[in-house]
């Protein structure tokens, strides 16, 4: 029987889930669709409705409901509970099962596609939002020597910080408290080129040989890729890596099989 999957979001139109999830049931010979399902705010809850009595069994959820997916979710994994966001709702006899791949997409991007260190490593972390949330346990999982969480709104930069200060050297920063500190790995999680702006990062912060990766990703490169690389950087990568991670984690989730992301991540590259 054919399951039914999806991706929830607003917008949704642009999502390349659809794309990547298709080409990993293809690869592993797994019988599933996989739609991207438009919602408007405040229908959220009844758009799920709906696609559990459509007999849908998994759902991807993206911005802006992934703190609704979480309240929703009868039980939760460690990562979800502690991002207190869900992007991967599982129905099954168990009821509704939350978790969140985010932060193992993007660790596996960094350590397994890239070849990135992250252990013993010194990590700026730019952003306090839900992205910078929803990676920072997992980053802190790795064993970094320090993470400073960076972000305009100081005091937002703080609230993160102290949430997970117990598990890890997390500290945070504003961008003028950067002056005279250098990192190894610099990691874009603000919104700012939604905007068409660039949050203020000191070149000073980039370390000899630092890595610098942007969660956001395009067609071409990022603003905060072109930065990296007109500062230096050693490595300058987008997310496209990290989407494809967290697809494939959430495809585990689901199927209990690891596709190859390396040849989807390549397809979808071109597709751009
Ligand atoms: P998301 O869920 O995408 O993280 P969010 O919770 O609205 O969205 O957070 C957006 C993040 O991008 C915040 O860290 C925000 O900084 P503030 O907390 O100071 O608002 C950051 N951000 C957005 N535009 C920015 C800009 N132009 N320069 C620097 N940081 C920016």
């Amino acid at each position: 029987m054919t399951d039914r999957y999806g991706i929830m979001g607003h917008p949704v139109a642009h999502s390349r889930s659809p794309f990547i999830h298709a080409r990993f049931a293809a690869q592993t010979s797994q019988d599933l669709v996989y739609e991207a399902i438009h919602v408007e705010p405040g229908a959220f809850l009844a758009a799920v409705d709906d696609f559990r009595a459509g007999g849908g069994v998994g759902l991807n959820v993206t911005l802006p409901f992934k703190q609704e997916a979480f309240t929703l979710s009868q039980t939760v994994s460690e990562r979800a509970r502690r991002a207190e966001a869900v992007n991967t709702l599982s129905f099954g006899a168990e009821g509704v099962c939350g978790d969140n791949t985010d932060g193992v997409g993007l660790v596996r991007d960094l350590v397994s596609n890239l070849g990135i260190e992250i252990r013993s490593r010194r990590i700026l972390l730019v952003g306090a939002g839900g992205a910078a949330r929803g990676v920072l346990g997992p980053l802190l999982d790795e064993g970094p020597s320090d993470l400073v969480v960076a972000n305009r709104t100081l005091s937002r930069a703080r609230a993160l910080s102290e949430a997970f200060r117990d598990q890890g050297p997390v500290d945070s920063a504003g961008f003028s408290g950067l002056d005279g500190r250098a990192f190894d790995l610099v990691i874009n999680a603000t919104s700012a080129e939604v905007s068409g702006e660039l949050p203020p990062v000191p070149e000073s912060a980039l370390a000899e040989g630092a890595v610098v990766y942007d969660m956001m990703y395009g067609a071409g490169p990022t603003g905060f890729v072109r930065w990296g690389q007109a500062a230096g950087a050693r490595v300058s990568a987008d997310g496209l890596g990290m989407l494809v991670e967290q697809a494939a984690e959430s495809f585990f989730i689901w199927r209990g099989v690891r596709p190859e992301t390396a040849p989807v991540l390549e397809a979808l590259r071109r597709s751009l």
